[in-house]
């Protein structure tokens, strides 16, 4: 088995180079600086060492795993857990991350414990619910919040953020983005800090950041999707000048036949736990791929020949090959979405091909 063994990931570093390059710039052309996510690509090596080539300084992950592999390879940027951090994981977070996103005091309190017995400083970004109804502190309790986290031991305070359309779809418009930056203003103010990050959110910032003339004193986006995929993610419209494509999944065919396009006997439900429904077409040639749900989101496929995903179990994708001729042994390929993308990149059993040019 090598990398070019099939199921593969095929992945264009060239194009997340150009796509880091673009996009630095565009957001740097108002004062916004990227932190480059890799939760999307399970802290992969390679691509963070892109970012950092392309002169990303702050790399952010949701796994603190991931952090302690890119740290243990030397990849040269500060680290930001993204997640706010359980208490079971403060330890390894103390001593692996520079940066966590956090908004639960107790959580806070033991950051500093570990922070103080392995003789560290730990910087936080606070983060302030404004609508998505994920994680964050509501914004009347900020300021005692802040009073409270002032007198811990070894614990910095360096931002506050806010994070859109992960869960609640909310859209980090220009009001949501004027509270922020109010805010901001407010906390230094009152406690005499200097807030390094204002961080507004993620690549679902992108038409604001168009629409905006002024971005006010929001300085920071943590962008993972537009980085690696070229996208917004409001309506995910491809961002101009950006490669949508950096990534590509490669699978072979492992049966190729004519059979009936709905299943025959008695019927009960599959191994997703649905009974499926399917349409009658005839005969058609079916095609079997050699991978399924264990390792990639499938609904997040797009076949680039004009074939069609009919349904997949653990480890078998089926397709009809409609009048595309494929047989076994041919290889398949797909574009990907970010759960495709993540899910094929988590994937043990995904091998992984990295490809240098455009
Ligand atoms: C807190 C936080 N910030 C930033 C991101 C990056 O989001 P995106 O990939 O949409 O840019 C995510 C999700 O991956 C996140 O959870």
């Amino acid at each position: 088995m090598n990398e070019s063994s099939a199921p593969r990931i095929e992945i264009n570093l060239a194009k997340i180079a150009h796509n880091t390059e673009i996009l630095m710039k565009l957001y740097r052309s108002k004062g916004i600086e990227i932190t480059g996510v890799t939760k999307g690509i399970c802290g992969g090596l390679e691509i963070a060492e892109v970012f950092v080539n392309m002169g990303i300084k702050t790399i952010g992950d949701s796994k603190i795993t991931n952090i302690i592999k890119m740290r243990k390879a030397n990849i040269n940027a500060e680290f930001m857990l993204l997640r706010i951090p359980g208490l079971s994981e403060i330890k390894s977070v103390v001593k692996y991350a520079d940066i966590s996103l956090n908004s639960e005091l107790s959580v806070i309190q033991s950051l500093s414990k570990y922070a103080n017995k392995y003789n560290k400083r730990h910087k936080v970004i606070l983060m302030v619910e404004m609508g998505d109804l994920r994680e964050g502190i509501m914004p009347k309790d900020l300021h005692s919040f802040i009073e409270k986290v002032m007198t811990l031991p070894n614990i910095d305070i360096i931002g506050i953020g806010v994070n859109f359309a992960c869960f609640g779809g909310v859209k980090p418009t220009n009001n949501k983005m004027r509270l922020l930056a109010e805010l901001s203003q407010e906390v230094e103010k009152k406690h005499h800090l200097s807030l390094t990050y204002v961080s507004g959110g993620n690549s679902a910032n992108y038409n604001w950041f168009m629409e905006s003339n002024n971005t006010m004193q929001v300085n920071n986006l943590r962008i993972g999707e537009s980085l690696l995929l070229g996208r917004e993610t409001l309506s995910r419209l491809p961002i101009p000048d950006l490669y949508t494509d950096a990534f590509t999944l490669v699978c072979e065919v492992i049966e190729s036949k004519i059979k009936p396009s709905v299943p025959y006997g008695e019927i009960a439900q599959n191994s997703l736990g649905v009974t499926p429904q399917f349409q009658e077409r005839g005969n058609i040639r079916r095609l079997i791929l050699g991978i399924g749900f264990q390792d990639v989101l499938v609904s997040g496929l797009t076949p680039i020949l004009d074939l069609e995903i009919l349904g997949s179990s653990s480890d078998h994708t089926v397709l009809d090959a409609k009048n595309v001729n494929i047989q076994v042994g041919d290889e398949v390929t797909f574009s990907v979405n970010y759960g495709a993308m993540l899910s094929l990149m988590t994937s043990s059993n995904i091998h992984k091909k990295y490809l240098k040019m455009i």
